[in-house]
């Protein structure tokens, strides 16, 4: 566990041993089949020195109900990397099908948040004013995740809303349609 960033700058290191072995693949295939894995959209927010920073992520994934725990990878090739590899609190936020926007936004910038009534949580996280749901979370642990660093991040609270959810697979946005009888 790490107390804070600054304690390990291990995060700064993006080389992996596997990475000097070929694959046998292209990165085009590898790509296709990351696709082929649906997922939802998060909006993910964070606090730094210039003010509120937040970033669409799909890499989002619950890990543990107790202690409950969840991830998500941010990348090293983005301008925002250094802020949220070391925003010790964070808040991600669950995009609602209605929701796109808010998606399309936050991935071309992480700064504009014109429209949206944001508030601070008691760590001062940032909190859009709704999402399907919302997890705030004390990043406690860090990962380095080849291009990418794990984040870990232990939910402190928690909104639910009732709702359907935004749904992004092979590239494409979607809902969700019954596949069962
Ligand atoms: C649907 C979707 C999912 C994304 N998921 C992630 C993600 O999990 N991690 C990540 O670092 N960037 C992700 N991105 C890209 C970022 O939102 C952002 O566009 C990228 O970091 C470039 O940021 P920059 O312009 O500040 O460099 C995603 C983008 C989209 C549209």
């Amino acid at each position: 566990m790490l107390d804070s960033a600054s304690e390990n700058e291990d995060f700064q290191d993006a080389r992996c041993e596997s990475d000097q072995s070929p694959p046998g693949y292209d990165s085009t295939t590898l790509r296709r089949a990351f696709g082929r894995f649906a997922t939802g959209v998060t909006i993910v927010t964070t606090q730094t020195e210039a003010g509120p920073l937040a970033m669409t992520a799909n890499s989002f994934s619950s890990v543990s109900l107790d202690p409950p725990l969840v991830i998500w990878a941010v990348g090293r090739h983005s301008r925002r990397f250094d802020a949220f590899a070391r925003g010790r609190f964070q808040a991600i936020h669950v995009l609602a099908d209605d929701q796109l926007d808010l998606c399309w936004r936050f991935s071309r910038t992480g700064t504009d948040f014109s429209g949206l009534d944001l508030r601070n949580n008691a760590e001062g996280a940032p909190l859009l004013p709704s999402a399907l749901a919302r997890f705030e979370c004390e990043i406690v642990n860090r990962v380095n995740g080849g291009d990418h660093l794990v984040l870990l991040g232990r939910i402190m609270r928690l909104t639910v809303a009732e709702g359907e959810p935004l749904v992004f697979a092979a590239g494409r946005y979607g809902r969700l349609a019954a596949a069962g009888p």
